[in-house]
């Protein structure tokens, strides 16, 4: 679909959606569209029982004989003060699902300043086609014969707005933020015996490394030799071997002392989690292809702070594995001794991601002297049962952070919680052989004592975030601006983050 800002002028050709606010108010276009309808669009409106102009509300009627297009969309935008950079993106994949659901080819929507509301009528117009290319998205590469009524149809979207260079401009930034979410979707939406740690690496590599981004990939020998020994144990029942996976982008090449070391992003990239030995049930198992999802939000990031050129330095590591059953796998009770030296005692094999993110944090301290560190991770039911899939929990050794983290989450519309840790959660991972049990010895609090586990893999002068995902990756039913599946949640609240953070200061 190609998304475009043209001049604020009726179109000559294809289909035409106008504004209409709450309590049935015209937009400017809206009242001069009416005008030369001679009151048909009134007439339409008054006719639509329900149609108030509230967000998302439509009325599609068929162009009178004589007119230029197909068909007029009157769109409720809703209240104008309501009107958020957030709800302009949502309002965005509505007029798509619309239009497009529809079948309509070409589509120009008239943009007008909404008075009342704080968003800027170019931002208006960028953030609207960001919310429509953000829902175009479809994963049909493994479909051979394709329906009818699941085709796209919306070929040409247009914006007219009388800021139109202004508008080409902000869109060109967020349409860089969307391709990254779009390849955070791709990543999560493979099946695993196409994606495993292998692939997976060589994939990073060519299509980060086209951006500008460093890529380097440890393999099973030198993580050896380094003693990865928790993120080994996990890969050690796959034929398919473990990667970890670096990417190095300097946006900020004139930063001095403090301000150049990195920010880290590091991912929980478990290609497909059988649970090991102690294995899961087979009901929803295949749902595990998207264990990765963590690890492919990482990617997605690195690849739009690429894209827009962002004034940052930020690493990310991804930590690969598959987490199979096997003679070879990992035993429950089996101790490994992680790259910090500390061992584990394996209770459960299933709960393997926090075991391969000990590594990865480690090295990530290590290797980069980060200036922060945030994980994200699918790596908890009881996430799930927490906070469902409205939002993902963030734990943090720093409240600023996590707090932070939460208010840039509301302004994108990918919603953080912050989620506590602490001693008392600490405590249930004592073992009687090791240095700590993988899991706790109770059910309670499940993604607490994990958070817990992954805090005492962080050097206490590093300020941390870990971001569990477990429940928002994955989406049963469409949204607003994504299709069912992978949401690629994570990219657009990391990277307002990221911009806010170390961009505007
Ligand atoms: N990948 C899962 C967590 C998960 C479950 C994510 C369902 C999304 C949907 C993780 O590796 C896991 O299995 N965690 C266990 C931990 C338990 C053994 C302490 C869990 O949550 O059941
Ligand atoms: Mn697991
Ligand atoms: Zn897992």
């Amino acid at each position: 679909m190609q998304i475009s800002f043209t001049k604020h002028k009726l179109p000559k050709t294809g289909s035409v959606v106008v504004a209409c606010f709450e309590d049935g108010k015209f937009s400017d276009s809206a009242k001069a569209l009416d005008k030369e309808l001679k009151g048909a669009l009134k007439k339409a409106m008054t006719a639509s029982a329900g149609f108030k102009g509230k967000r998302g509300q439509r009325v599609v009627i068929p162009a009178p004989m004589g007119m230029d297009y197909a068909f007029v969309v009157l769109l409720g935008f809703g209240k104008p003060g309501e009107l958020t950079h957030k709800e302009a993106t949502d309002l965005g994949g509505k007029i798509y699902d619309c239009v497009n659901g529809a079948a309509l080819k070409e589509v120009t929507v008239m943009v007008d300043a909404a008075k009342g509301s704080s968003i800027s009528e170019a931002d208006l117009a960028a953030y609207l086609g960001h919310g429509a290319a953000l829902k175009s998205y479809r994963f049909d590469i493994y479909k051979t014969k394709q329906k009818e009524d699941a085709k796209a149809h919306l070929a040409k979207l247009s914006f007219a707005t009388a800021s139109d260079d202004k508008a080409k401009k902000t869109y060109k930034v967020l349409d860089a933020v969307r391709e990254g979410v779009f390849l955070t979707r791709d990543l999560i939406s493979e099946p695993a015996n196409v994606l495993h740690p292998e692939s997976y690496a060589k994939r990073v590599s060519k299509e980060l490394s086209a951006v500008g981004i460093k890529v380097s990939v440890l393999d099973e020998k030198q993580m050896k030799k380094l003693g990865f020994g928790a993120l080994l144990g996990v890969a050690q029942g796959s034929e398919k071997k473990p990667r970890l996976v670096c990417m190095e982008y300097n946006g900020n090449t004139s930063a001095k002392g403090e301000a150049k070391r990195p920010l880290a992003l590091v991912g929980k990239g478990v290609t497909f989690d059988t649970g090991g030995v102690s294995i899961k049930p087979s009901a929803g198992m295949e749902e595990m292809k998207w264990d990765m999802g963590g690890s492919g939000v990482v990617v997605g990031t690195m690849y739009a702070l690429a894209k827009r050129k962002a004034k940052a330095n930020v690493v990310g590591i991804i930590g690969l594995v598959e987490n199979m059953v096997s003679e070879r796998a990992q035993r429950p009770g089996d101790v490994v001794k992680s790259y910090s030296g500390q061992t584990v005692e394996v209770i459960n094999t299933d709960a393997e991601g926090r075991l391969v993110l000990a590594d990865a944090l480690w090295y990530t301290q290590e290797k980069y002297k980060p200036r922060a560190v945030i994980d994200l991770a699918t790596l908890t039911g009881a996430m799930i049962i927490a906070l469902g899939s409205e939002y993902a929990g963030v734990f943090s050794n720093r409240d600023d952070l996590a707090e932070k983290l939460c208010r840039v989450s509301s302004k994108v519309g990918e919603l953080l919680w912050h989620m506590p840790i602490g001693e008392g959660y600490d405590k249930q991972l004592e073992s009687e052989i090791a240095d700590m049990r993988n899991i706790s010895r109770g059910r309670e609090a499940g993604s607490c004592t994990a958070a817990a586990f992954l805090h005492r893999f962080i050097k206490e002068d590093v300020p941390w975030a870990h971001i569990d995902i477990a429940g928002v990756t994955w989406s049963k039913k469409a949204g607003d601006i994504a299709p069912k599946g992978g949401t690629g949640f994570g990219v657009r609240v990391l990277n307002e983050f990221i911009l806010e953070e170390y961009e505007k200061k």
